[in-house]
């Protein structure tokens, strides 16, 4: 088969395969065998960038930063929706369109027999769960995803279809569709994908996403597509732009063209004609919000319809025949026990309260946050009281404020804390922050420690939390570069630690030396480097002494870096020990050159995930490694589905097994020699 036919075969499998997994929930291939599929797709397309198409599924992965988003005009305006929380609004409402003078044509397999018994206005209202996310207006030309443009000021918005393209259970291309189809729907991060990137900003120290929109709507603002690949965002249509076939008489009828085309519509869609019928849905959605997975803050309620639709019009901000019925944030009481100051690794304290358990939004809220002590001291809230806490769009609980009518008189206010609860160092107040200055606080090297191990950043198997503790405590461990000071003999001092444990944790150290310059510098806690900004940095530096000799507008220069963030990164290289840091590392045998994806060089293995076990024939391990990043590959130290090649000698172990389990695709050195001789 030639190359431009396999590129073609492989598209429509990994379609097809997308297709089955994100629309019918039905996968027809493992994990690594897609995987593989697609870095056949990336290879193939890199060796012909002449069959290049953006709507590739290789765009998934994200692609090329962008300098700036180009605006466009909407060629419909996108509107708003007007709000209501209280039954005689929307019963008002019902009245207005149903004196609207048309009648909704009885439909045949229409819902008219849902509710045979109550009575029934003219008009069919759809209603929707509201969901929380950012809105869009996506626009596929002949069957090919062209543009997808942010609401903006509803007359132009920004061009997001980098980011848009990321979005896995969106087809990028549709057989069949309509010359010019625009969707107009909502970008938004489930449940899961919420609290999965909230829980590794917190780990990491950095600021928490308020709620699942501000994330995704922060996560569509970055320049960087592959942001978006990486946070899973998905899309749920709820509306229509240009269209150049009739796709039917009402949202219903065109809700189910949408799924023949492959694009998710909102999960629940029922249908009601009078404000008694639409209450009695209402409180159904709100029951099953929880249950749901992903951020909703109500049901939308529109006339089905477009005839109807069209007859009742829109004023400037928003549609007549539509109107959402907002949520209230669920609330409960309960006590106050205590405040506890979690230390983060730069050394911030932050107040957590504990409380007696109250159920909430389907679960079980024992802590809750207090923000700051701004927050505690304006809102007077004291130890001992009842608060109101609340759930808001399935975020961190919240203390709300307190019942001031339950007070007692024994109730006690909350100071802020003066000396550092684990160091005992006099702490800053700096508006609502309190600091530890003290860099050797041993609660703060814990969190450094921790979160320089963690899995996005050296991803150093066996060392948790736990471990981190038992080594900070024992005095063994207090720098970065300490980890690699550390041996079998003094692990075994350890308790619960055995001989195993002990030998596995030194390999893993050794594996991880080799991670480079991306992940050690996004594992060292900078202010504002997380990993999208070390993976700038190394793409542009090319090791840590091209790093060091930087100044700070070189590094104001680069993708997304403002004044700010270029400031503290040089005053923390070269006044707060940084430099230090980073030689101690590099004496330590700590790799820390980029492991740089250069275009122009012979690069077949980029994009590819190898692991290397076992004795090779002629290679050391360590060179092997290099060789492979050498060609493009980045290299791990354990085999997952995420993996591309597992390169095994003699005596490989249980890395064969699980590679064999999980079909990722063993080869040998004599495959990587054939690469090195191109
Ligand atoms: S219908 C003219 N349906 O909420 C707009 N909107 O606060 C008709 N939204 O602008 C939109 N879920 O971005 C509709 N099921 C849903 C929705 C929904 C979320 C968004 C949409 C709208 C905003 C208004």
């Amino acid at each position: 088969m030639d190359s431009e036919a396999r590129i073609i075969a492989l598209r429509n499998q990994i379609r097809a395969a997308d297709h089955a997994y994100y629309v019918q929930a039905d996968p027809v291939m493992g994990d690594a065998a897609y995987d593989r599929l697609l870095a056949e797709l990336m290879q193939l397309e890199r060796e012909h960038p002449e069959f290049a198409d953006p709507n590739s599924p290789t765009s998934r992965v994200g692609g090329m930063p962008l300098d700036a988003f180009a605006s466009h005009a909407h060629e419909r305006p996108m509107l708003s929706l007007e709000n209501t929380y209280e039954q005689p609004q929307l019963e008002e409402w019902f009245d207005r369109i149903g004196r609207s003078g048309i009648d909704s044509p009885s439909q045949e397999n229409g819902p008219d027999s849902l509710f045979e018994s109550a009575p029934q206005s003219d008009v069919l209202v759809a209603l929707e769960p509201k969901v929380d996310g950012v809105a869009v207006s996506l626009r596929w030309e002949r069957g090919r995803l062209a543009l997808a443009l942010t609401r903006g000021d509803g007359v132009r918005g920004d061009d997001i279809v980098q980011q848009v393209r990321t979005i896995r259970n969106l087809p990028l291309v549709i057989e069949s569709a309509p010359d010019v189809l625009e969707v107009r729907g909502e970008i938004f991060l489930d449940d899961a994908a919420f609290s999965r990137l909230n829980g590794s900003r917190e780990a990491a120290g950095l600021p928490l996403f308020a709620n699942a929109r501000n994330a995704a709507a922060g996560t569509l603002k970055s320049l960087d597509p592959t942001v978006a690949a990486e946070r899973q965002l998905r899309f749920v249509a709820h509306g229509l732009g240009v269209v150049s076939d009739d796709l039917g008489s009402s949202w219903s009828q065109s809700r189910r063209r949408l799924e023949d085309f492959g694009i998710p519509v909102n999960g629940p869609s029922v249908l009601a004609r009078t404000a008694a019928q639409a209450m009695t849905e209402i409180h159904t959605f709100d029951s099953l919000r929880s249950t749901l997975g992903y951020p909703t803050d109500g049901v939308v309620l529109r006339v089905d319809d477009f005839l109807v639709q069209a007859h009742l019009g829109s004023t400037s901000r928003a549609p007549r025949w539509a109107i959402a019925w907002k949520f209230a944030a669920e609330q409960a009481p309960t006590k106050l026990i205590e405040v506890e100051w979690q230390i983060g690794k730069g050394g911030t304290l932050t107040p957590r309260a504990t409380m007696e358990p109250v159920q909430l939004a389907g679960t079980t809220v024992r802590h809750a946050s207090l923000h700051n002590i701004e927050e505690i001291e304006r809102k007077d809230i004291r130890l001992g009281d009842t608060v109101l806490v609340e759930k808001a769009g399935e975020i961190i609980p919240q203390v709300v404020e307190p019942v001031l009518g339950c007070r007692t008189g024994r109730e006690t206010v909350i100071d802020a804390p003066k000396v550092c609860p684990c160091c005992h160092q006099d702490l800053i107040r700096v508006g609502p922050k309190i600091y530890c200055t003290n860099a050797s606080c041993s609660a703060q090297i814990r969190e450094r420690l921790a979160w320089f191990a963690g899995r996005d950043q050296m991803d150093i198997s066996g060392l948790g939390d736990k471990l981190v503790a038992q080594l900070v405590d024992a005095g063994l461990v207090e720098t970065f570069a300490d980890l690699w000071r550390l041996d079998v003999q003094s692990l075994l001092g350890l308790e619960k630690v055995g001989e195993k444990s002990a030998h596995a944790l030194i390999k893993a150290l050794d594996q991880a030396r080799t991670q480079g310059l991306a992940r050690v510098l996004s594992g060292l806690g900078i202010p504002q480097v997380g990993t999208v900004a070390a993976r700038t940095l190394s793409e542009h530096f090319e090791d840590h002494k091209a790093l060091l000799s930087a100044s700070a507008s070189d590094f104001e220069g680069l993708p997304d870096f403002g004044e700010i963030t270029a400031q503290l990164l040089w005053r923390w290289l070269h006044e707060q020990g940084g430099e230090a840091v980073l030689m101690d590392l590099f004496a330590m045998g700590v790799d820390l050159r980029s492991v740089r994806v250069d275009p122009s060089g012979h690069q077949p293995l980029a994009d590819c995930v190898v692991v290397v076990t076992g004795t090779l024939p002629s290679l050391g391990r360590k060179e092997a490694e290099a060789h492979l990043r050498e060609l493009g590959a980045s290299v791990t130290g354990s085999v997952s589905s995420k993996t591309t090649y597992l390169l095994a000698g003699e005596k490989a172990g249980s890395k064969l097994a699980t590679a064999e389990k999980l079909g990722v695709q063993v080869v040998d050195e004599a495959w990587l020699l054939k690469h090195l001789a191109p």
